[in-house]
């Protein structure tokens, strides 16, 4: 059964998440690790807000630009304004295959499944240190179609995988499948905006309770970007990336942050 893999003791990324964005799929793990870490680095919750705010106007994007296939890599639990919700208000046939490798987002993506008929969704379990058997596993073939721009997300997924090379490795093998036209979307934990105290506490917090994200320098997220085209504005603070309401308060996170970067494949 389902529930006997899970382990509600220990906190998760996805339950965390939905903690910070008031969310209800979380345990008394899940809180204290979030709270924990709110406790150390206030922005956390703001930024995971602006984080869910940037994938919305980040498939929208990509979504105007007429892409209808996309592959959502760490999809996290339904919350409001999934990839799908966004990308089907613009075109209704939007296809979205979902991935994450948390047993508990499977048991809830029967909410991901439920979209515009005139469209699609799937969802398979699976991690993205393995991304030959997301590309080729069954489901993903039968919903996409590859040989026409797909829309690849990792919206704070890889800062979960601590190797550095295996990252690399992991990207160039997703966007080497993409035909031209298709965009990556992207954001990830950085320290670029830190100063060093600021990262001198998040390591000590890090390293006390186990560290579970990896933050990396914009300079590396580019890296694995490279032949690609960035979209205006780069990478840059996920909040800052095409505001809906540029003049509206943004946050600034002084110890902790998230960038985020839609990028085209020629
Ligand atoms: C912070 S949530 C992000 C959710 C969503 N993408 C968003 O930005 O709103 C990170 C997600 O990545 C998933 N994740 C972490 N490590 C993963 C891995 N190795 N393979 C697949 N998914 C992973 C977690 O389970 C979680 O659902």
């Amino acid at each position: 059964m389902e529930h006997t893999r899970i382990d509600t003791s220990v906190p998760h990324p996805a339950r965390r998440y939905s903690y910070w964005l008031g969310g209800k799929d979380h345990f008394a793990a899940d809180r204290a690790s979030g709270d924990a870490i709110a406790a150390a680095f206030p922005a956390v919750v703001e930024l995971a807000r602006a984080n869910r705010a940037f994938l919305g106007r980040a498939v929208r994007h990509v979504a105007e630009a007429g892409v209808r296939q996309f592959l959502d890599i760490g999809t996290g639990l339904p919350a409001p304004d999934n990839t799908h919700e966004v990308a089907q208000q613009v075109a209704a046939e939007s296809r979205v295959v979902y991935v994450d490798n948390d047993p508990i987002v499977m048991m809830h993506a029967q909410a991901l499944l439920v979209g515009d008929p005139r469209g699609r969704t799937a969802y398979l379990e699976a991690d993205v240190r393995e991304p030959r058997l997301i590309l080729e596993h069954q489901a993903l073939r039968d919903t996409l179609d590859f040989s026409r721009p797909v829309a690849l997300l990792l919206v704070t997924t890889l800062h979960f995988v601590h190797d550095d090379e295996q990252v690399a490795q992991i990207v160039r093998e997703l966007i080497a499948p993409l035909a031209p036209g298709s965009f990556v979307v992207l954001s990830h934990g950085t320290m670029d905006f830190s100063n060093a105290e600021g990262i001198a506490a998040y390591e000590r917090m890090f390293a006390a309770r186990g560290t579970d994200v990896r933050a990396r320098s914009r300079a590396t997220i580019a890296g694995w970007l490279e032949g690609l085209e960035l979209v205006e504005p780069g990478i840059v603070p996920v909040a800052d990336w095409r505001p809906a309401d540029p003049a509206a308060r943004r946050p600034v996170s002084p110890d902790l942050g998230i960038v985020g970067v839609v990028a085209r494949k020629p």
